[in-house]
């Protein structure tokens, strides 16, 4: 029988919830930037990689130089911090939203082949078939983030219009107001 009284585990994640929103909040005014700095570590990532695989494919040591290394994983780390904001600002996550699992595993794929392109390929043949391989599912991830699709570029046109954009219409539509006192799962903040 429902008494009125709210239970200490119902108190604890309203609690929580609050925690978690007060953060998201705090977040959302800088959601512009943050996305502004990942999709231009993305592209300096991309263009660096490119070099580097490029040099290593013409056997040059150069593929190695402190400068590109030390550059690319300070760029590699910018966007990947600012994708764990970005999943926060909008609200979905990895496991829970299909694209952003895709993202992930896509990353991870992207990791491996670029590992193997630069340095544990042992031949020519197979350092170069990994390089190229990175590059595709370099370009399949973006196809995924623009698309919010983990079929990324391969998305029918149809099914992408039928599912619009989580930035502009879930993200706001989901995002509440400051002052509505609504929170994460949907229920009324105490
Ligand atoms: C090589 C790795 C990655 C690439 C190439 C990439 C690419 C992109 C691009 C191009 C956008 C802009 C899409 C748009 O606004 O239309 C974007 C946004 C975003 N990315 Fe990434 N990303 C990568 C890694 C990640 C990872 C690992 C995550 C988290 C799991 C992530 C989460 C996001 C989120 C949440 C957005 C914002 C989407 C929105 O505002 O609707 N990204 N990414």
């Amino acid at each position: 029988m429902y008494t009125g009284a709210p239970t200490a585990r119902a108190m604890t994640c309203a609690r929580k919830s609050r925690g978690h929103d007060s953060v998201e909040r705090m977040l959302e005014p800088f959601y512009s930037e943050i996305r502004i700095v990942h999709i231009v570590c993305v592209a300096l990532s991309g263009a660096i990689f490119t070099v580097r695989g490029a040099l290593r494919s013409a056997d040059s040591s150069a593929a190695q130089h402190a400068a590109l290394r030390y550059g690319s994983y300070a760029i590699d780390t910018t966007l990947l911090l600012a994708a764990v904001v970005l999943t926060t600002i909008i609200r979905q996550y990895p496991l829970s939203s299909p694209w952003l699992t895709m993202k992930l595993v896509l990353v991870a794929a992207y990791i491996g082949f670029g590992t193997i392109a630069l340095k544990r390929g042992r031949t020519h043949v197979i350092r170069a078939a990994a390089f190229a391989l990175a590059l595709v599912t370099f370009a399949f991830i973006v196809g995924v983030a623009i698309r919010h699709d983990p079929r990324g570029w391969l998305t029918p046109d149809g099914a992408a219009s039928a599912a619009p954009s989580p930035r502009r219409v879930q993200h706001r539509r989901s995002v509440p107001t400051p002052g509505a006192n609504i929170s994460a799962h949907g229920a009324p903040a105490m």
